[in-house]
């Protein structure tokens, strides 16, 4: 519950930060979705919640954005308290389902959402074609909703989240299910509302994403914040451990027990499906790899293949939860 990960930059003070979550809790009968979650968004922060699915981050999301009461814990936006029509005001919710209408036009939809939240007039058109323009769709504004890709109706749903200018963007799981050529346009599009200063909310279960898009990120699992840092930071919780993987033939289990024995190899075991892969755990890959080989000549192990893994936000989460952030 508490975040592992030392912030060496002070997290942003109440004051100062766009977004605010303090012991959030929220059950479904039996079932605790969330439990006791804290973190903060600062100005111009992008911040990550990654994790798997069924770990809570719609759920977070939704008593962030006002959709759902907390039975623990509060919400302030800007120093306001949360579920306030103000505070609401503040937040673009890009939903995880597309919520647009099908028989209106991609401008009709925007147009709809702005009125909303009080746009009109010149000032609605104006920036509904700002909108437009951000997300690469002003040459489909005429078009219907139905007349869409998959990848250009997920755009369109971020565009009507931008549409009042929100200080805080939500996004829930904006590429699932989207094409590599959407996703990559959904990834750069938020990657450049992130540097133009907007602070971005986002969940993810894919760690790439988290680790491209995000500032900071706070890994979730069953309903708790289990760890929160950069990146970075994130990584260096399992640091100096990379792996070695040798695809290799001959006596290779008392191979890997030679391997136990080198200074700082945390740990070798034979596995693979057919038992010809040799994994060591090591410090520093780079310079233990020269060693293992030379220990694999002296042994006549025939090595096929090397692999070194260094670690990323996968191994931080099977590092955390010890399970696999994809099952
Ligand atoms: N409306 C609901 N009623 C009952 N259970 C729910 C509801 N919404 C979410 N849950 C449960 O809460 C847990 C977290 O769900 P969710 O927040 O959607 O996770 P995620 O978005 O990380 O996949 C899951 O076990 C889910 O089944
Ligand atoms: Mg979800």
């Amino acid at each position: 519950m508490t975040a592992e990960a030392a912030t060496p930059h002070a997290p942003p003070q109440a004051e100062s930060a766009v977004l605010r979550c303090t012991e959030l809790v929220r059950r479904f009968g039996e079932r605790t979705a969330v439990d006791g979650v804290s973190f903060s968004v600062a100005p111009g922060e992008t911040y990550g919640l990654l994790g798997p699915n069924g770990a809570g981050k719609t759920t977070t999301i939704r008593l962030v954005c006002g959709l759902l009461p907390p039975d623990g814990g509060t919400v302030q936006v800007l120093g306001r308290p949360g579920r306030t029509a103000r505070a609401k005001r503040l937040i673009g919710f890009v939903p995880q389902e597309v919520a647009l209408y099908q028989d209106l036009s991609a401008r009709e939809n925007l147009r709809f959402f702005g009125r909303l939240y009080g746009l009109s007039g010149r000032r609605l058109e104006r920036r509904v074609d700002e909108v437009l323009e951000l997300v690469d769709l002003s040459n489909r504004a005429e078009d219907r909703v139905e007349a869409l890709s998959g990848g250009m109706r997920r755009r369109l749903n971020i565009a009507a989240g931008l549409v009042h200018s929100p200080t805080l963007l939500v996004l829930d799981e904006p590429t699932v299910g989207v094409d590599p050529q959407s996703r990559h346009a959904i990834l750069e599009s938020v990657h450049r509302f992130g540097a133009e200063g907007m602070a971005i909310l986002y969940t993810t279960h894919y760690m790439e994403e988290a680790e491209r898009l995000c500032d900071r990120v706070g890994i979730i699992d069953r309903g708790q914040l289990v760890a929160e840092g950069t990146p970075r930071e994130l990584v260096a919780l399992v640091a100096e451990r990379d792996r070695i993987r040798l695809t290799a033939s001959g006596d290779l289990a008392s191979y890997a027990a030679a391997c136990r024995a080198l200074p700082r190899v945390d740990g070798a075991d034979v596995g693979g499906a057919d038992g010809r892969v040799v994994q060591a755990v090591v410090q520093d890959a780079r310079s233990l790899l020269p060693a293992l080989i030379d220990l694999a000549h002296e042994r006549r192990i025939q090595i096929k293949s090397v692999e070194i893994v260094e670690p990323d936000l996968e191994a931080v989460f099977l590092h955390l939860t010890g399970t696999p952030l994809r099952e």
